[in-house]
């Protein structure tokens, strides 16, 4: 710490830290530079503690300011609700969590579990630090963990904890007690706590569970004179979710007739174009949201090749096109063109697209999201 130096945090008077319910003590507030950051990231690591767990929920402890610069947390008063020795009790691990500041900037989480301490106050030794469970089997723990899941990760690292002799014989706050996992139970169910607690992210608005959905989409997509792209772009930035563009390896050249004749030739022979680079591998996504344009009233032909080439078993595939207001056959062809999805959902056809007001574009697309990501 740089008390009063230059490296000294400067609270946010603007941003206290609001509580759920009632907790007396100092009111807290968050430093500037956490108030100012776009994004978290939150590092804890993975040893014992004599009130239970505390990983990468209760490492925000150390991001309260008050009156007390030496200890704040005693200011604070928050200790009691650590609730380590009660099931479905409030506490405010789930209000750091889900709090506007924190837990709602936070896009990674990380556990350092290189080398464990069985608690924060006994030193690391080459005894206690060696885990005797499976998979360590008397090395050391050797091991980072990540995640976007606050929940997750902090499951996974007590599950390690509270299973690890070498951390229990030496650590009775972890030994048979699953209430040190009150607060995971909190805000795994947050909506709906066990304590009968409504949670608030700090700003006003109820606290929802953890968002981990983001990377779970990708938008597949031909375009070839970036209408369709237009409308990719509008959908990444509403599903946060990845992009693959389609790319043939010999372009589609020579006016609108040559490439309608070139189009129709390959469709009509399945002989489809090639495509420049390794398609992404799906198993990180849940739903695949493809588009392009209409073609001679079926698909533009580099998503014949895409789909042709693509096993989509246990997915949700959404089907979207841009076309001048004929688009044929296409919802028929794509759907029979379609391998394995476990779902195709209903397509969004956007005509014209240049002559579609803004709000109209965003009012549809997001109706159209709402029905395809469940
Ligand atoms: C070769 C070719 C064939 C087309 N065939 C059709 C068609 O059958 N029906 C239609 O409504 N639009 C058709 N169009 C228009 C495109 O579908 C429309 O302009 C689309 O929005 C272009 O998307 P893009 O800019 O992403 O390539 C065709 C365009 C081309 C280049």
């Amino acid at each position: 710490m740089d008390l009063g130096g230059s490296n000294d945090a400067q609270a946010d008077r603007s941003v206290p830290v609001v509580w759920s319910q009632q907790v007396s003590g100092d009111t807290n507030y968050l430093p500037a530079c956490v108030t100012e950051a776009d994004y978290l990231i939150n590092l804890a690591e993975l040893k014992g503690h004599s009130y239970g767990i505390t990983h990468t929920s209760k490492n925000h402890f150390g991001t309260l300011m008050n009156s007390s610069r030496l200890r704040p947390l005693e200011a604070a008063g928050i200790h009691r609700y650590l609730t380590q020795n009660q099931m479905d009790a409030y506490t405010v691990l789930v209000d750091l969590m889900g709090n506007y500041q924190l837990g709602e900037k936070t896009m990674l989480y990380m556990l350092d579990a290189v080398i464990c301490a069985p608690s924060e106050g006994s030193s690391i030794t080459g005894e206690n630090a060696r885990w005797q469970q499976s998979p360590f089997n008397g090395g050391y723990a050797s091991s980072l963990f990540f995640s976007q899941d606050p929940v997750a990760i902090d499951s996974v690292g007590a599950d390690f904890l509270m299973n690890e002799p070498s951390v229990i014989n030496r650590n009775s706050a972890l030994r048979d007690n699953p209430n040190v996992e009150n607060y995971l139970h909190e805000a795994g169910l947050v909506a709906d706590a066990p304590s009968g607690s409504v949670y608030y992210n700090g700003n006003g608005e109820r606290s929802e569970a953890p968002d981990t959905t983001s990377h779970r989409t990708l938008v597949v997509y031909y375009s070839l004179s970036r209408r369709t792209e237009d409308v990719v772009k509008r959908l990444q930035e509403k599903t946060n979710g990845d992009l693959y563009e389609l790319v043939p390896s010999v372009p589609y050249t020579g006016g609108n007739n040559a490439i309608s004749q070139r189009a129709r030739e390959e469709v009509e022979s399945e002989n489809y174009p090639s495509l420049s680079g390794m398609p992404p591998d799906l198993s990180q996504y849940d739903t695949i949201l493809i588009g392009g344009p209409v073609w001679n009233s079926t698909l533009a032909s580099p998503l014949y090749t895409y789909l042709s080439e693509t096993d989509f078993t246990g997915k949700t595939v959404a089907p979207f096109w841009t076309d001048q207001g004929t688009p044929g056959n296409y919802a028929q062809d794509f759907t029979d063109a379609v391998k394995s999805a476990v779902r195709v959902t209903e397509f969004l056809q956007l005509t014209n697209t240049t002559s579609i007001a803004e709000e109209d574009m965003s009012q549809r697309l997001d109706t159209w999201l709402e029905a395809v990501l469940e």
